[in-house]
């Protein structure tokens, strides 16, 4: 089995700690399987909505852990050409033509063989990243995004990988890792995984966050917004995700949101400043028309939506 880096985390606070300092804050469950795949060496499948952190985990842990991000981002149609490696033709081809006008005459006993044998190494593969994860020098985290995308071929295709980090080329034999990678997946769910994958991974449910940890990632990432603004932004963002929408607002959405509410220099959201600013958080015609009904109306009543302390009472229409 390859060898796991000396750098192993001795604790979940420990990783937790890492990645909050590389500017990801993780939950319990993160941080503890974050924490795990690094000391079971096993990968860990990542699931949620769009916009809650999947991608960025891989790449804080990326930086936190000091290894080398190896990042498949998946598609419809993705195979092993584009994934895993591919034979450079083209120079294969030069090389057998540079033998055959070079020995035309001397026409040498078993030159063919050799040919053969000198193609089908490593300089003439194209390495994509699963291979190149796979046989790094370094250590890195292997980040295969949104699977789901992909077919089950696919899917059939990585548990060998997945399962004894190797992989085998029919020319060359197989290929161990060198170093233990650490292997993220994640998945929007938009179809259900294979239960021969999910066996071989450690699973991670990444949900919207509660009220207080989004209204840390939004003063993360938008310093500068003031905490009474950013806490009403956060709870008018809860309040929109509990209405049925297409496409409710991410973590993401939130923080495109601050940062354009310090942009425009917004000192309170009001409900003008909330209607002109609500593409930033819904992005489909009829969301759009069910927040503004529900929410824009409430901003201009109490003003309050959850109620926050501190602020005053507003008059409608101001
Ligand atoms: N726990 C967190 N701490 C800090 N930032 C976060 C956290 N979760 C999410 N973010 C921020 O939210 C944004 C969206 O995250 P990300 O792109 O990883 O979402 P995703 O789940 O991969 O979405 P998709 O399914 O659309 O690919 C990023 O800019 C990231 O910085
Ligand atoms: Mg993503």
């Amino acid at each position: 089995m390859p060898q796991m880096p000396d750098s192993e985390p001795q604790s979940v606070a420990q990783v937790r700690e890492g990645l909050g300092q590389v500017g990801y804050l993780a939950d319990e469950a993160a941080a503890l399987v974050s924490f795990l795949a690094q000391r079971l060496g096993k990968p860990v499948l990542v699931e949620g909505p769009a916009g809650v952190g999947k991608t960025e985990l891989a790449k804080a842990l990326s930086r936190s852990t000091g290894r080398r991000l190896v990042r498949l981002q998946c598609y419809e149609g993705l195979d092993e050409a584009k994934a895993l490696y591919e034979w450079n033709y083209r120079k294969q081809l030069l090389r057998i033509q540079a033998e055959a006008s070079g020995e035309a005459e001397a026409a040498a006993e078993g030159s063919w063989e050799r040919t053969r044998g000198d193609i089908f190494s490593e300089d003439f593969l194209f390495t994509r990243p699963l291979l190149e994860a796979i046989s790094a020098e370094d250590a890195v985290v292997l980040l295969i995004d949104e699977i789901d995308k992909t077919d089950q071929e696919f899917e059939a295709m990585l548990l060998e990988l997945l399962s004894d980090f190797q992989i085998t080329i029919p020319e060359l034999g197989r290929i161990e890792a060198r170093t233990h990678p650490v292997v993220l997946l994640t998945s929007n769910n938009s179809r259900e995984l294979t239960e021969a994958l999910k066996r071989r991974c450690l699973y991670l449910w990444l949900d919207y966050p509660s009220v207080e940890r989004e209204l840390e990632i939004v003063r993360l990432h938008a310093p500068e917004l003031d905490e009474a603004m950013a806490h009403r932004l956060v709870e008018i963002v809860h309040m929109i995700r509990a209405l049925d929408l297409k496409k409710p607002p991410s973590i993401a959405e939130s923080i495109d949101w601050a940062r354009t509410l310090l942009l425009v220099g917004a000192d309170d959201i009001d409900r003008e400043t909330f209607e002109q600013s609500m593409s930033i958080l819904v992005k489909h015609r009829s969301d759009i028309d069910l927040v503004a009904e529900r929410v824009s109306v409430k901003l201009e009543g109490d003003g309050v939506p959850g109620g926050f302390p501190g602020a005053p009472p507003r008059s409608p229409g101001s």
